[in-house]
């Protein structure tokens, strides 16, 4: 089947122009870039047909490729991870504005699955320990698949456990957590794509807040006295975090993203910027 003739096929998965571009870099085995100026190239038929019959079982492009950008670098990504969201690229890029010309920071990355947003950080920052810690032994081997792929694996713990009973002797500089924030309600009207995502890296109990409360009510134990938690949010939860926020008297400020939806919440123990 030729390049063309798959792109007319998958048309009636509307996928992001970037998906198709990335199935097809991947069935041709050459460079994204590439795979854009290949419209008469032959894909094998029997790939072609299996990648169309994947999609028709709305497989998302990420597991069907195994991996996914995030940030400008390649992840690899399975069906045992969250596929990085465009989105979480908000929360990088307000850590990257306040920590750049910072030394030594200690970072954890809460809820990490794939890796995605700490391993962004070692990558940008200077960062002297990082702690990456997920209760998915599968997700944090990926995250450890990821850490050697870029060749990061020196000063980086991998814990796995569940953060609702986690007690810690390290205090961090930076607590970045990307958590499960969909309630339970929520759940049977997301796309089957995403459902095809582990159940537990998208629903989280307490109408999609415990993740938040818990790790709140934690602040004093998890930061440094200068310490600063970045959570990404669900679209119509910033009120409610930053309710929960004031009562556990700490502060708040909130960061849209490119839609002008609430996504980053950004909290610390004083009112003077970070
Ligand atoms: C929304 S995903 C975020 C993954 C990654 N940080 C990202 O942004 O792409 C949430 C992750 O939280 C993990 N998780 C779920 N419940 C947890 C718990 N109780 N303790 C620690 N991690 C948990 C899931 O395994 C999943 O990897």
């Amino acid at each position: 089947m030729t390049v063309n003739s798959f792109i007319k096929r998958a048309e009636k998965y509307n996928l992001p122009v970037s998906q198709v571009y990335d199935l097809i870099s991947f069935m041709l085995n050459i460079g994204y870039s590439e795979a854009k100026y290949t419209f008469d190239k032959e894909i094998d038929d029997e790939a072609a047909e299996n990648v169309l019959s994947q999609l028709e079982k709305k497989e998302p492009c990420a597991y069907i490729t195994g991996r996914r950008e995030f940030y400008g670098r390649e992840f690899i990504i399975n069906r045992n991870t969250l596929i990085p969201r465009i989105e979480t690229e908000i929360l990088v890029e307000e850590v990257i504005k306040r920590y750049k010309d910072k030394e030594n920071i200690e970072l954890i990355d809460i809820c990490s699955g794939s890796g995605a947003i700490g391993l962004t950080l070692m990558q940008e920052l200077n960062i002297s320990f990082l702690t990456l810690l997920d209760i998915d032994d599968n997700a944090l081997h990926v995250s450890r698949q990821n850490a050697e792929k870029f060749n990061i694996t020196e000063n980086i713990e991998f814990v796995c456990s569940d953060i609702l009973n986690y007690t810690t002797e390290i205090k961090y500089d930076i607590v970045v957590c990307n958590p499960p924030y969909i309630a339970e309600k929520e759940y049977g009207f997301l796309q089957e794509e995403v459902k095809k995502e582990p159940y537990h890296a998208l629903v989280a109990e307490d109408n999609g807040l415990i993740f938040y409360k818990k790790i709140l009510s934690n602040f004093k134990n998890l930061c440094k006295s200068n310490g600063v938690i970045f959570f990404e949010i669900g679209v119509s939860q910033a009120y409610s975090v930053i309710e929960y926020v004031s009562a556990c008297n700490l502060y708040a400020e909130c960061v849209k993203d490119y839609s002008g939806n609430d996504r980053v919440i950004i909290v610390k123990n004083s009112k003077r910027g970070i």
